[in-house]
């Protein structure tokens, strides 16, 4: 079973989006995916209850994950995506404690940027594989992108953080999708935010692979300097 903790001090950095779009990518029956909704806003939870289907399950948890997170391992769980409010509460540091790697979205603007160094550092200390993505970018023009997510990734090499080669999309369908208790491929499965999101999943699973032994770590997002 692996953990995957969606975490950034900064709000509206994009961590309950992408919980809820890549757990509806990932989850299968065979293959399920349990959802803890850390943060007391709920955003998770209004997706889920949108969704109407409790398929993937969702936990809501205020104090600590360890324990959800042991009981879903016995559950026979593949994956635990554990969304968390904007802050370094003791439930954010639990849920870092129990991942298998940290996803650290973040948008690209001064003010994002420099926020992601307290969650950084908060991985780097529980040894924590961890990689930023880049979230709300501006769209690729002529697969170029756009001046301020390179000016992103500049300023994250300085804290020498690994940064997702891609981007998610500042997307209407994202919302969208959202608003129906969708994930990006079941609102539009030919759509570019699905494609997006299933980019970064792949980079993700490479990732788990390379952290659990099972392929080389070359390339892998987590390794990758910005
Ligand atoms: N790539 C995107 N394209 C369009 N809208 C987005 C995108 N990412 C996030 N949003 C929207 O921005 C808002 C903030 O995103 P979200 O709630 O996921 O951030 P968060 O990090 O979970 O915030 P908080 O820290 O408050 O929990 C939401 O309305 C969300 O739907
Ligand atoms: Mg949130």
């Amino acid at each position: 079973m692996n953990v995957i903790v969606f975490a950034s001090r900064k709000g509206g950095s994009g961590k309950s989006t992408l919980t809820a779009h890549l757990a509806a990518h990932v989850h299968t029956t065979s293959k399920p995916c349990l959802l803890i909704d850390a943060d007391p806003q709920g955003s998770l939870t209004l997706w889920h209850k949108l969704r109407g289907t409790n398929e993937p399950q969702l936990k809501p948890a205020t104090r600590s994950v360890g324990e959800i997170v042991a009981q879903a391992k016995r559950d026979g769980y593949e994956w635990v995506f554990i969304d968390t409010p904007p802050n370094m509460s003791p439930v954010v540091e639990d849920a870092i404690r129990n991942a298998t790697m940290v996803i650290i979205p973040a948008r690209p603007g001064v003010f994002d940027v420099n926020a992601v160094q307290e969650t950084i550092q908060t991985c780097r200390a529980a040894r924590k594989p961890y990689a930023v993505v880049m979230n709300g970018a501006p769209a690729l023009r002529d697969e170029n992108e756009s001046r301020l997510v390179t000016i992103a990734r500049a300023a994250l090499a300085q804290f020498k953080a690994p940064v997702w080669s891609g981007q998610i999309t500042n997307r209407a369908d994202l919302l969208l999708a959202l608003g129906s208790g969708e994930g990006a491929r079941e609102y539009a499965s030919e759509g570019r935010a699905a494609s997006e999101i299933s980019r970064l999943w792949a980079a993700i699973e490479r990732s788990v692979k390379a952290i659990r032994g099972s392929s080389s770590a070359n390339g892998a997002m987590h390794k990758q300097a910005a």
